[in-house]
């Protein structure tokens, strides 16, 4: 995680710096700094909490040098604190670090051995204090290359050095790292977004390449420390969509733009002159291959799960799914004919990288369905299914969900009915809907109200719980993860079936409990399971869809009604107001919603 920004310019570059921090909050937002160079001395900013209190400094708004760099944190070594935010500087030299050195405790041990003094808790520290100590015999491009050499873990790093007036070096491994291209002054950045304002001419550094940013060139290098020649590539400017309009939060404005991305994406993958799923250029053939691995973290890794029923009910392909943190490190059996793929909002997340990687080494089909087409993901994935949502700011994912379960759907339908495992006329059935989904989310998000005044009795408790089954099961997950990160309300993910195996232990008087029993096939059952909490004394809200019966139960506390449609497509209706009940009950704890505790957008460390 961490966000890092560098500029080389001919004007004074703080003001610049700490716009761009702001941008790269998303990324951790416990602590920020800034160092720029200005006669001859490295000076450094640094304050604990986020940008807008580093920029309130006195020091900063004073701050000379046009050359510098920005740091914001993710406390991974050492407490968020204003020591141990970044930059950490020698007298020679500065350094900001997104990632995590797994050696730094050996490192630092020979480094103290050999006289130097260190003053915070964290990994980077050691980076600093291994170049200052290469330079005292070495060039740049040799100091770097054993500094770089001799760390372990994963690095995107920016440097300053107090004898070089006109050079920012970077330096990749695991974690990205972009560089940007202006008039008369160059860039670095943790990514394209934080570069955005400046410039869209962008080059992405890959594993083990470093680079010198120069004001007027950038010179770009292998591990060796051999000079290479990279590709500039020039992004689609889409600033406008950054803006939250009339909205108090990003999360409020990305749940009620849900509609229109999911139009986006409809658009994109729907042809409607051929009744069919507009992937054409799938890059295998149908026949080689007959199973399918679904891999992600935290909320992608539930619509990876959500995937998982819509590929066995439209497909005959065996599925399985899994958290990209464990895949990584578990004795995988690579099957030829498995296909794999990686689902990622931001397209950067280190542990979804590092699965794809492992299947890439291995020889594997990969796929990727991000919503950043510029991330490290979906460069390295074999074929890429963006989602066509937009940039999406607020922490907890919510557009980008619906993103990805809608292109999944489709990619279980597209791939149903090129197996024949789908019937064509059911498959235009299902293409019809889809169409009309953008309509009912929008008629579902009307739900608002309602659980705006719901919203205050999850407020009031200890902890909660979401209970679901088949399609619903991995909403109710979805639901509970967002309680958590946004009102750090504990609730618990579970599938209504399974309650009585334990989970029904926690249940006491008027404990809130969230019930998904849309009219499927699971209905009866998920009924009954609510009516075991009701009896034990839970107050239970009972989200449903439309129908013309009645719903077969007592004692329920609420419920909330969303629309119908067919029941592979429910899930993304029960979604909205679970995402409404988090939002509100967040607001109303006055929390941070964008910027929940302890969290981050893009985790880039493992
Ligand atoms: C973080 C975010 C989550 C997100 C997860 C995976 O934990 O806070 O909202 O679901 O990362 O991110 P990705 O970008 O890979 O979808």
């Amino acid at each position: 995680m961490c966000g890092i920004i560098g500029i080389n310019s001919n004007k004074s570059v703080s003001a610049t710096i700490i716009n761009s921090l702001k941008k790269l909050e998303y990324r951790g937002y416990d602590s920020a700094g800034i160092a720029t160079l200005s006669e001859g001395l490295i000076n450094e900013v640094k304050t604990e909490g986020r940008v807008d209190k580093l920029e309130k400094n006195s020091l900063v708004q004073n701050m000379e040098g046009k050359i510098g760099i920005g740091h914001v944190r993710w406390a991974t070594h050492g407490l968020p604190n204003s020591i141990n935010a970044h930059p950490h500087s020698s007298q020679n030299v500065s350094v900001v670090h997104n990632g995590i050195i797994e050696n730094s405790t050996l490192l630092k041990k020979f480094l103290v051995e050999k006289g130097h003094k260190f003053k915070s808790q964290t990994d980077t520290e050691v980076i600093v204090h291994l170049i200052t100590e290469h330079l005292r015999t070495q060039n740049i491009v040799n100091s770097i290359k054993k500094t770089l050499k001799s760390l372990h873990g994963s690095f995107a790093l920016g440097i300053l050095f107090k004898d070089q007036p006109d050079l920012i070096v970077g330096a990749r491994r695991g974690s990205p790292l972009a560089v940007g291209y202006g008039p008369n002054e160059n860039y670095l950045g943790s990514d394209s977004y934080a570069l955005k304002s400046m410039t869209n001419k962008i080059t992405y550094l890959d594993d083990g390449e470093f680079c010198f940013i120069k004001k007027d060139h950038v010179e770009f290098f292998d591990e060796e420390g051999t000079k290479i020649n990279k590709k500039v590539l020039e992004l689609s400017s889409d600033e406008k969509k950054y803006d939250k309009g009339d909205y108090k939060h990003f999360m409020a404005k990305e749940i009620d733009d849900q509609p229109i991305t999911l139009k986006n994406g409809i658009k994109e993958y729907l042809d409607n002159t051929n009744n069919d799923i507009n992937i054409y250029n799938f890059p295998w053939k149908i026949n080689d291959i007959s199973s399918i691995t679904l891999i992600g973290c935290g909320t992608a890794y539930h619509s990876c799960l959500m995937a998982k029923y819509w590929f066995e009910e439209l497909t005959s392909l065996d599925v399985s799914v899994d958290i990209a943190s464990e895949f990584r490190y578990r004795k995988n059996r690579f099957k030829k004919e498995n296909l794999y793929v990686f689902v990622s909002q931001s397209g950067e997340t280190a542990d979804t990288y590092a699965a794809l990687d492992l299947c890439k080494n291995n020889g594997m089909k990969t796929c990727s369905v991000v919503n950043v087409i510029e991330s490290s993901i979906a460069r390295k994935s074999e074929f890429v299914l963006p989602i066509h949502c937009g940039t999406e700011i607020g922490v907890a994912s919510t557009k980008a969900f619906l993103g990805q379960m809608l292109i999944l759907y489709i990619l279980s339908l597209k791939l149903g009915l090129l197996r024949k495992d789908l019937k064509k006329e059911i498959f235009i059935q299902k293409l019809k809907d889809i169409k009309d989904l953008p309509n009912l989310v929008e008629k579902t998000l009307l739900t608002d109200n309602k659980i705006q005044t719901i919203s205050s009795t999850f407020n009031k408790a200890k902890g909660s719980m979401f209970l679901g089954r088949g399609f619903s099961y991995p909403i109710a997950l979805e639901g509970a993860l967002k309680l958590k990160e946004l009102s750090y309300i504990h609730a618990e993910g579970y599938p209504a079936g399974e309650m009585k195996h334990g989970p029904l232990a926690l249940i006491e008087e008027g404990m809130p409990v969230v019930v998904l029993a849309p009219r499927d096939n699971y209905y009866k059952k998920t009924i009954s399971n609510m009516q075991e909490v009701i009896a034990r004394g839970a107050k239970v809200l009972l989200i449903t869809n439309k129908s013309n019966d009645n719903v077969i139960s007592e004692n329920i506390w609420e419920t909330v009604v969303v629309e119908s449609t067919n029941e592979d497509l429910l899930p993304f209706l029960l979604t909205i107001p679970l995402q409404k009940l988090a939002y509100y009950s967040a607001l109303k704890k006055g929390f941070d919603i964008d910027k929940p505790r302890n969290l981050a957008k893009s985790v880039t460390v493992e």
